[in-house]
């Protein structure tokens, strides 16, 4: 009898490349070898106290049980507000649902939204899972190249161009971006929204470095400007501001048909997200804590400046400033020339030769560039850059 083999499309689903590259960072390390990983896309601070205390509180008081398959009603409500408060949104409790992580919450969306064989944009360069999630909800991805001349910021235009090219039905946008760290102003963000309206597609929005922001950069969603309500779904929480990266929670804002349809899918294969997590969720929501924000800004900013300078001096590198997240998206197309390399295999030399994890560009569909993630203490990328430093200088 023949066992269960694994079906055509999980056969086109690739590993996640920064998870790989970061367990194989780990693995080096784990045979004692000294190596610096900036693989990773996670802060190394902790939970703060009181959000990991609202979870041990609920395992006390036995609040461990399952919960709405959209999540704690009050949770809801308090996601709500929250979005209203931080971002700007207007979307009641019954426009917001609690999903797993922002990866469940943009699985959920595509699985509600995508039918089969949409043709869905995806701007380069993009985070990793994009195109994985696109294609498990049977649609197709459509690649955008990048556009590092401009601040990796799309013009409306080539969005629209893309569109009617291959018939698009939807949009994936992601600011601040993971890898480049790119935030539009609101004016080029209204003209990409005004593109979607134009070419009637919806918006999935991937706000989750929505409060990671550098030299006055603000975080406009496109649900909270003029014709992006109703076509936006929201992806947004507490993941990486907050290092709730292990508790896997999130937020999905969107008209309530979509919402009510992803619960239902969510009541099939996950039946609620974890119960411990949303009540440390809940916590986050009503409790904002700015004093911790700003030091771990501080500590961002810091690193950020640090690494402009520090890779200004590196022979065949470049790097323009990020306005967001923590990721240094660095143009390593000269070095690479020089020496004969593609992005690839800069990387695998980085790490077998020099010890250094960093993750080619040809990842995230930006071949040439390396990314390095600063969300690693000082001393660590200290002796990244020394790292990388060597490499670019040896023979
Ligand atoms: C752009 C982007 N979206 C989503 C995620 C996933 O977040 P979560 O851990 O909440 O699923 C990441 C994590 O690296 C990310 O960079």
């Amino acid at each position: 009898m023949a066992g269960p083999v694994p079906n055509a499309r999980s056969r086109r689903i690739e590993e996640s490349a920064t998870l790989a590259i970061t367990a194989r960072a780990a693995a080096m390390k784990r045979r004692g070898l000294d190596v610096v990983s900036l693989g990773a896309g996670e802060p190394d601070f902790p939970t703060p106290g009181p959000i990991a205390a609202a979870g041990i509180r609920a395992i006390e008081q036995g609040k461990t049980r399952y919960t709405a398959a959209a999540g704690l009603p009050e949770l809801r409500t308090a996601g709500a507000d929250w979005l209203r408060a931080t971002f700007g949104l207007d979307h009641g409790p019954a426009e917001v649902m609690v999903c797993a992580g922002a990866k469940a919450a943009l699985h959920m969306a595509l699985d509600a939204t995508v039918e089969p064989g949409d043709r869905v944009l995806i701007l380069a360069p993009y985070w990793v899972s994009y195109p994985a999630l696109v294609t498990m909800a049977d649609g197709v991805p459509v690649v955008v190249p990048p556009v590092p001349e401009r601040g990796f910021v799309h013009d409306a235009d080539t969005i629209a161009a893309a569109a009617r090219q291959h018939g698009a039905r939807g949009l994936i946008l992601n600011y601040p971006n993971n890898p480049s760290g790119a935030v539009p102003t609101r004016a080029q963000l209204q003209a990409i929204v005004d593109a979607a309206r134009a070419h009637d597609l919806w918006l999935l929005s991937d706000e989750i470095y929505g409060s990671l922001l550098y030299d006055g950069a603000e975080h406009v969603s496109p649900a909270t400007l003029p014709g992006g309500r109703e076509r936006t779904m929201v992806v947004s929480g507490f993941t990486k501001s907050h290092t709730m990266t292990g508790w896997r929670t999130s937020f999905l804002a969107a008209p309530q048909a979509v919402i009510d349809a992803c619960s239902r899918i969510q009541s099939q294969v996950l039946g609620n997200p974890c119960t411990i997590s949303q009540e440390a969720m809940l916590e986050a929501c009503r409790t904002p804590l700015p004093a911790e924000h700003a030091a771990r800004m501080q500590a961002f900013g810091e690193r950020r400046a640090f690494l402009l300078e520090a890779l200004a001096g590196v022979p065949g590198l470049a790097l323009e400033p990020p306005r967001g997240a923590f990721y240094a998206l660095v143009d390593a197309r000269e070095l690479g020339r020089r020496r004969g390399l593609d992005d690839v295999a800069m990387a695998e030399q980085l790490l077998e030769r020099h010890l250094l994890a960093v993750v080619p560009g040809s990842a995230f569909a930006i071949p040439g560039f390396l990314r390095l993630s600063y969300a690693v203490s000082m001393p660590e990328l200290q002796q990244a850059v020394t790292r990388l430093r060597d490499f670019a200088e040896a023979r």
